[in-house]
This record gives structure tokens, sequence and C-alpha cells, in this order.
């Protein structure tokens, strides 16, 4: 199936968490009663604490671990998923390792490549396409790991800490590439990360955990519209939205 023909979801909220729990093996509860829903359109960053199981509730998107009490449901097929370690195949240079997605999914070299190039444009990685992952920079090995989720045209797009290891300048730079991205491939995004300012700056809305077992203790709608302005960090109005995120943060540290 190409990418043209994936089906296009019709209801308009692509993630429904209803009083999710997630207890491990081991018996931790990594989260507790959390309610969540991402809606077409919405880019969602979730921040909270160290183990407070942003990355189980990602991982529960995603479909690699089951919720053990309420309902998670994910209206889509197209889910991409970020890391925060770009996870490329050594071996493999940009164009291969973007292809592997598509590669999973049978389709043939023709689309496969159409597919990568157009990801890899997106990106910005054009140029680069024969370089092995070792011949690049931090941020590019992001673009490529970005690209390679690209090929399967997300409507649900899940970020966990993509941007954690690089530098202020790199993150800021591409935390821009990320809002074009949004605003021009319209998938819906739920993002992790560590960085109040960055959460302000990305979002529609921002939701505030809770120490570990993680529920939700707050929401902020953010109102500044897209495509966003850079120099809107730089403003009285952004700099009191963090404030107010941050006071949050501080307030639900292990409630
Ligand atoms: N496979 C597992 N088995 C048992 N416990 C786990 C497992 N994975 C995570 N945990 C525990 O569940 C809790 C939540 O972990 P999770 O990785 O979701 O936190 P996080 O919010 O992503 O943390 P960080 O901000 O440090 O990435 C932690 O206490 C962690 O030790
Ligand atoms: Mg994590």
């Amino acid at each position: 199936m190409t990418a043209t023909e994936s089906p296009t979801t019709t209801t308009s909220t692509l993630l429904d968490f209803r009083n999710v729990q997630l207890t491990y093996p081991n018996g931790t509860i990594a989260l507790s009663g959390v309610d969540l829903t991402v809606q077409r359109g919405e880019f969602v960053t979730v921040v909270g604490p160290s183990g407070c199981g942003k990355s189980t509730l990602l991982r529960i998107a995603s479909g690699l671990e089951s919720a053990s009490e309420g309902t998670a449901t994910v209206n889509t097929t197209r889910v991409g998923y970020v890391f925060q370690d770009p996870t490329l195949l050594p071996w493999r240079n940009v164009r291969q390792n973007v292809e592997l997605l598509a590669e999973l999914q049978w389709d043939t070299q023709a689309v496969r490549r159409t597919k990568a190039q157009q990801a890899i444009d997106l990106v910005g990685l054009s140029g680069f396409e024969k370089h092995l992952p070792r011949q690049l920079s931090g941020g590019m090995r992001m673009r490529a790991s970005l690209a390679r989720s690209l090929t399967l045209d997300p409507e649900l797009f899940l970020f966990d800490e993509p941007f954690g290891a690089l530098d202020e300048i790199t993150r800021e730079y591409l935390n821009d590439e990320l809002l074009k991205l949004f605003v021009e491939q319209q998938f819906a995004g739920l993002f992790i990360t560590h960085s109040v300012s960055e959460a302000v700056y990305l979002s529609t809305k921002v939701i505030v955990m809770s120490g570990r077992p993680g529920h939700i203790v707050d929401g902020f709608d953010v109102p500044f519209p897209m495509p966003r302005d850079p120099d809107i960090r730089y403003t009285a109005e952004f700099a009191a939205l963090v404030g107010e995120v941050s006071h949050a943060l501080r307030e639900g540290h292990g409630a």
C-alpha cells in the first residue's frame, strides 16, 4: 500500500486514554488514572518528573505495552514513533535507514525509494543520502530518524524526548523544523520533554504529570498561533506561561 492509498481516519480523536493504569510485572505502578486525548490538529506535550511514566504512556500509545486497567484507544494505524536515541542502523546509509520501515511494510523498491526521498527532502537531509550515521552530526541523525517515521505518513506522531541530547541552538532549530512539518504534514503530535519552554513553544496543549505513579495534574492550552513565530520565545506572555507550567510541575511533584 502506498502512502496515498493509506486509510485516513475519519474520527477527530486519534488517541483516547481513559482511566489508564499500568502496573509492570515486577509490581511497579507506572501510571494511574490517566485520562488523555489527542485530537487531529493538536500537538500535545507531556512534562513530568523523571520516572513518572511518560515513556510508559508512549509505549502504550504505540502498542508496545497494554494498559492494566482502563482503556487506551488509538484510532489510526498510521502511528510514527521517534525515540530519544535516533536508533539508526550503523551499517546502513541515510537512504537505507529511512527506507527501513517501508521495507518492513513490503513496499516495492520504487515506492520505498520515492517515500524515502520525499521524507529526506522534508527534513532537509538532501545530499546526505549516502552518508553513514557516524558521518552525521547528532541533529542530522535525529532528522534521519524523523524521516524514517515520516515514510509511514503518520496521522499520530509520538516523540519521546527526541531532542534531549542536543545542544540548545540545535534543539531550537529542530523545534522550528518540527513545527513546519506539523503544519505541512498535518499529523497530530504527542511529545515528551523535560524542557518546559520547549513544551510551550511546540504545543497547542501542555499536560503536566505528577511523580510516580504518574497521573495528570494540570493542562494548559497554548494560545500562540501556528505557524509559530520564533520570537514568541522572548515575549512576556511566553515567559508567563512557562512560569505557570513550571509552577504546576513543582506543585505536582510527588503528588
Ligand atoms: N519494563 C519495566 N519493568 C518494570 N518497571 C519499569 C519498566 N519500565 C519502566 N519501569 C518503571 O516505571 C516507571 C516509569 O518509567 P518511565 O520510563 O515511563 O518514566 P519516564 O517518565 O519516561 O522517566 P524519564 O523522564 O526518566 O525518561 C519508573 O519507575 C521505571 O523504573
Ligand atoms: Mg522516559
